[in-house]
């Protein structure tokens, strides 16, 4: 299939105020895409925009809280105001956090579900319209390793990113012949503020860990695949995305040993 260009496509990049979302937004200038950066921390949307901006490319900043839906919609309209579509819509913005079942509070567990999953609902109900009218666009999910493997100490983040994987294959089916693509990206561990600033109850995360992570800038180039090129589906990010796909495949059991070996650990307060 042929590669589509992003230069001069809309894109709206949800989350892109770091991290991930920022080295996307990054990549995508680069390659001449006029971006919408959405999240929270308006500082930090300004600072990507004028990183996009150095780099020649557009972008229109517009703040949002992914949970409120009425938000999401306006990021949405900000977009088609601005430049009369949107092209592609990049559902990034997300929390992790690391906590044993048990010690999760109702409020956590409801708020990792509202920050990545309903984020990713409402921005799918957000962008479908004006893909709709143009008969075309990409809808793509930054998912997780943890869609496919469920984490050991990490309940709500796994659910979060599993009704992600399964929102977005959903989606695709429901959209073939529509004009309308769905992808996902699968990262393992990835070297950003959010993974080192996460929330950890009964564990620490060593720094150490940081040359075994991949870069955003790595999730930023599968990103622009999804752009470029149609026949992309989801992705499995890195030889670690992949091993651990076959793994939770072929071993479940191996996998089942590994992570009570972990939460073990963690119950002990030894890890
Ligand atoms: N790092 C990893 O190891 C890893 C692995 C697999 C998947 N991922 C996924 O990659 C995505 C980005 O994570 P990251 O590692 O780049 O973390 P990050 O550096 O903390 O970035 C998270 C982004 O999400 C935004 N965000 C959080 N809550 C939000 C809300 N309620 N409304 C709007 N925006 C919100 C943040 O912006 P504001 O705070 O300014 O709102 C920030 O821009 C997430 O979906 C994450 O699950 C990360």
């Amino acid at each position: 299939m042929a590669q589509e260009s992003v230069r001069g496509r809309v894109v709206v990049v949800t989350g892109a105020s770091s991290g991930n979302g920022k080295a996307m937004s990054l990549a995508l200038a680069d390659r001449g895409a006029r971006l919408v950066l959405a999240a929270r921390r308006v500082e930090l949307l300004e600072a990507t925009a004028r990183e996009v901006e150095d780099r020649g490319g557009e972008a229109l900043v517009v703040p949002c809280d992914v949970t409120v839906r009425e938000q999401v919609e306006g990021v949405a309209r900000a977009a088609e105001e601005r430049w009369g579509r949107i092209d592609a819509w990049i559902n990034n913005a997300g929390v992790i956090a690391w906590s044993l079942f048990e010690d999760t509070t109702e409020e956590e567990f409801r708020r990792i579900l509202e920050v990545n999953l309903m984020g990713c609902v409402y921005g799918a109900w957000a962008a479908l319209p004006a893909m709709r009218r143009q008969g075309s666009g990409v809808i793509v999910n930054i998912a997780s390793l943890a869609s496919l493997v469920a984490l050991p100490v990490g309940s709500a983040y796994s659910v979060s990113k599993a009704g992600v994987f399964a929102l977005g294959d959903s989606l695709r089916r429901e959209l073939k012949g529509s004009g309308i693509r769905v992808c996902q990206v699968m990262p393992v561990g990835v070297n950003t503020a959010g993974f080192f600033h996460q929330r950890t109850r009964g564990f620490r995360l060593s720094k150490r860990v940081a040359p075994f992570l991949q870069d955003p800038e790595t999730v930023a180039k599968a990103v622009v695949r999804c752009l470029e090129k149609p026949g992309t589906r989801n992705i499995p990010l890195g030889i670690q995305g992949k091993a651990a796909f076959v793994f939770g495949a072929l071993a479940p059991r191996l996998v089942d040993l590994f992570g009570g070996l972990v939460a073990r650990g963690v119950q002990k307060g030894d890890a």
